[in-house]
């Protein structure tokens, strides 16, 4: 059945908008137009997006940091098109994969105590690999997660999902799956205790839950404890990993970290190609899989396919020859330090945190007036849902897209390809901080935002 979209937005963009609306996901392009972040975006090239009405944008997202390489390189493309000359069988299942092959030994040479490599097509998957691994390989039920953790949206990933409101709909999930705080040591040992977990699954940073730093000597904490009590340590780098924070994955900015599995996806096609990995020592494989009638225990038809494995492995060449962590590094230092310049003591901002180029602005009253004192559940409830999206909005309109973390509306997550300039950096700074400039309260912030949703209504919700 067609459904409706408002007159005026049918008239700006009569294919796609509707297309989407009425085949793809109806609510998605309500909430954009709700919001006023209805774009469509059909061109993409480095640092840059443009929108169908030829405006152009600096992408500051990067498809929630799944850019490193910056959009659409030339490189990849002709590692792809030569990929497609070679007439190589894309799928091949009743012999060794020979790029698959290729892209595990490209990996083992960069973790070289994770020689083997599990490969799928997303993050979900390649965490559900992961959960899968520890299982068969200890024989024990449990994972134990963290609240706010983030790794995927498939049944069992919903399963060690750290937020209830994702997981609420689509109970009863996999049993045995225990949340413990992010941080909190105490209460990862209670549960480890009892010899029943077979593997912690953490992200290094928290990034959908806000760009939450882990506090320090935890990780090396988590480490300790599943070594004692016999659980594998498994980290989730998809969003942290192939250069993002600095490093090739986020735990090697610590030398003692020695996780038993890594998960890596986003990034490794290059954001051409869907490709995802799940590391892990021999040993650990060869229990779980490592007989003639456990060999296909897991798997996929598309999983190592010639095509996303050739151009995961010229990522992985172009993020060692561009120098990525290092440009990461760099620019993420000048990122967090321009921010903080810029934007100090500023009463509507509580916080710039995060790595490399994963760096989270937190937006909320940092002091107290009468509004916050009358009604401190309704400003938090403001600050909360509105603060980061109407930032988000307002970068928008000044050709830079950036978004919330999906969990936490108040941090505006940033995370741009990995090749960004300095002066691309110096450009969002600026901006943040002129527009923070005229809204030093949340009054007239909510009043702005009061007037867009009433224009916007007006507009019939229009896609601009
Ligand atoms: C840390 C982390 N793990 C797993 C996932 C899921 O990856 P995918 O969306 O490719 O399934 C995400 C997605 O944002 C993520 O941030």
């Amino acid at each position: 059945m067609t459904q409706s979209i408002p007159p005026s937005a049918r008239a700006e963009h009569p294919t796609a908008v509707q297309r989407y609306m009425d085949h793809v996901n109806p609510a998605f392009i309500q909430l954009l137009g709700t919001f006023g972040f209805g774009r469509v975006f059909v061109r993409a090239e480095g640092m840059k997006l443009w929108d169908d009405q030829g405006r152009e944008y600096l992408d500051f997202l990067a498809g929630f940091g799944a850019v490193n390489l910056g959009h659409n390189p030339t490189e990849l493309a002709t590692s792809l098109t030569r990929a497609l000359d070679d007439k190589h069988p894309n799928i091949m299942h009743v012999g060794p994969q020979v790029w698959a092959g290729e892209l595990g030994a490209a990996l083992a040479e960069r973790f070289p105590k994770l020689p083997v490599a599990l490969f799928s097509c997303s993050g979900g998957e390649a965490v559900e690999a992961a959960m899968k691994l520890a299982r068969a390989a200890t024989k024990r039920p449990g994972i134990v997660y963290a609240r706010g953790g983030f790794h995927g949206t498939g049944l069992g990933n919903l399963s060690v999902m750290g937020f209830s409101r994702w997981q609420k709909p689509f109970r009863p999930l996999v049993p045995d799956c225990h949340e413990v705080p992010f941080g909190d040591l105490e209460a990862l040992k209670a549960v480890l205790k009892k010899r029943k977990v077979a593997g912690v699954l953490l992200e290094p940073i928290q990034g959908e839950a806000g760009v939450l730093m882990p506090p320090g000597a935890y990780l090396a904490g988590v480490q300790a404890l599943c070594r004692k009590y016999g659980a594998l340590f498994m980290l989730d780098e998809v969003q942290t990993g192939l250069a993002r924070t600095g490093r090739l994955c986020s735990y090697q900015h610590e030398s003692d970290l020695d996780p038993d599995v890594v998960i890596l996806g986003k990034s490794l096609g290059g954001s051409l190609i869907p490709i995802s990995a799940t590391l892990t020592r021999m040993e650990i494989q060869k229990k779980a899989y490592g007989s003639v009638f456990k060999f296909d225990l897991h798997g996929s038809t598309l999983s190592g396919n010639a095509l996303g494995c050739r151009v995961a492995l010229e990522t992985l060449r172009l993020i060692d020859a561009w120098e990525l962590g290092e440009r990461a590094r760099t620019r993420g230092e000048q990122l967090q330090a321009g921010l903080e310049a810029r934007l100090s003591g500023h009463p509507l901002v509580r916080a710039v945190r995060g790595q490399g180029l994963l760096v989270g602005l937190e937006l909320g009253p940092t002091g107290s007036n009468w509004v916050q004192r009358l009604a401190p559940r309704l400003v938090k409830l403001l600050s909360r849902q509105v603060l980061g999206q109407w930032l988000s909005v307002r970068l928008l309109e000044r050709g830079l897209l950036t978004q919330p973390a999906s969990q936490q509306w108040d941090v505006l997550k940033l995370t741009p390809p990995l090749t960004v300039s300095a002066a691309e950096i110096d450009t969002l700074v600026d901006a943040i901080g002129d527009i923070l400039d005229e809204y030093r309260d949340l009054t007239p912030l909510v009043l702005d935002v009061t007037k867009r949703l009433g224009d916007q209504k007006k507009s019939g919700w229009l896609f601009r």
